[in-house]
């Protein structure tokens, strides 16, 4: 078992109807965070749910609310976000205006801080944050969608990365977010992630439950 492996269904892929019941259903059926993809059509162009969302299905889990803010500007929203229950906020290096000051924002309100890197944007937008880093999301797919293909360059960089991590004196976490499935959850994980964000291959596989959905990605 690959325990060191932490799986994030994205409810992106879930059913918006009934999304309490689904997070309900895959905290249960061994996902370790819940990944929560806000964006708001400006930033990316598709628009999902914001803070109050995420605040009413809070009470379906005490699994870590990981979340993915995909919205330019950001800071006016962070309280927010806190508010509603993240225990991990994620920012865009690309999405302004002052990533330093936003991270700085994040921890002063006593949760984790994390930086996403679109699949365009080199590791070097991580240089003079990483005492602010928490976590590193890798975009291995352009944001705004789910059930898109896995960019495999970004292999490249999730590997650089985790040289990069274990250089540094503290602990970071590398997730990969988009085209995640059995076989690009195996080379990310060879290739040093230890987070992998999955959507489509958590909620929307045919015949099979999402307890094995979730250990096909762990072991894959
Ligand atoms: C894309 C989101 C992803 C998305 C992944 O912008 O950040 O988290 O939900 O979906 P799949 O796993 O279907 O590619
Ligand atoms: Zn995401």
């Amino acid at each position: 078992m690959n325990q060191s492996i932490r799986i994030a269904p994205s409810i992106l892929a879930a059913d918006f109807s009934k999304l309490g019941e689904e997070v309900a259903a895959v905290a249960e059926m061994g996902a370790d965070l819940i990944h929560l993809d806000v964006m708001d059509g400006h930033f990316v162009p598709n628009i999902s749910f914001g803070p109050d969302i995420i605040a009413s299905i809070r009470k379906y889990t005490d699994l870590p609310f990981d979340v993915h803010l995909m919205i330019e500007p950001v800071d006016n929203y962070i309280e927010a976000f806190v508010a509603a229950g993240s225990d991990i906020i994620t920012v865009h290096a690309e999405a302004g205006p002052h990533i330093h000051s936003t991270l700085q924002k994040i921890r002063a309100l006593g949760i984790k801080a994390g930086v996403a890197l679109n699949p365009g944007t080199p590791m070097e937008a991580l240089d003079n944050l990483w005492d602010l880093v928490d976590l590193v999301l890798v975009m291995t797919v352009n944001p705004g969608f789910g059930g898109q293909s896995f960019i495999e360059s970004q292999l490249c960089k999730v590997s650089a990365l985790r040289r990069k991590i274990s250089q540094l004196g503290h602990s970071v976490s590398l997730s990969v977010d988009g085209g995640i499935n059995r076989e690009t959850a195996n080379k990310s994980v060879q290739a040093g992630a230890d987070i992998l964000v999955a959507g489509s291959a958590v909620f929307q596989l045919k015949g099979v439950t999402y307890s094995e959905a979730i250990e096909q990605l762990r072991n894959p």
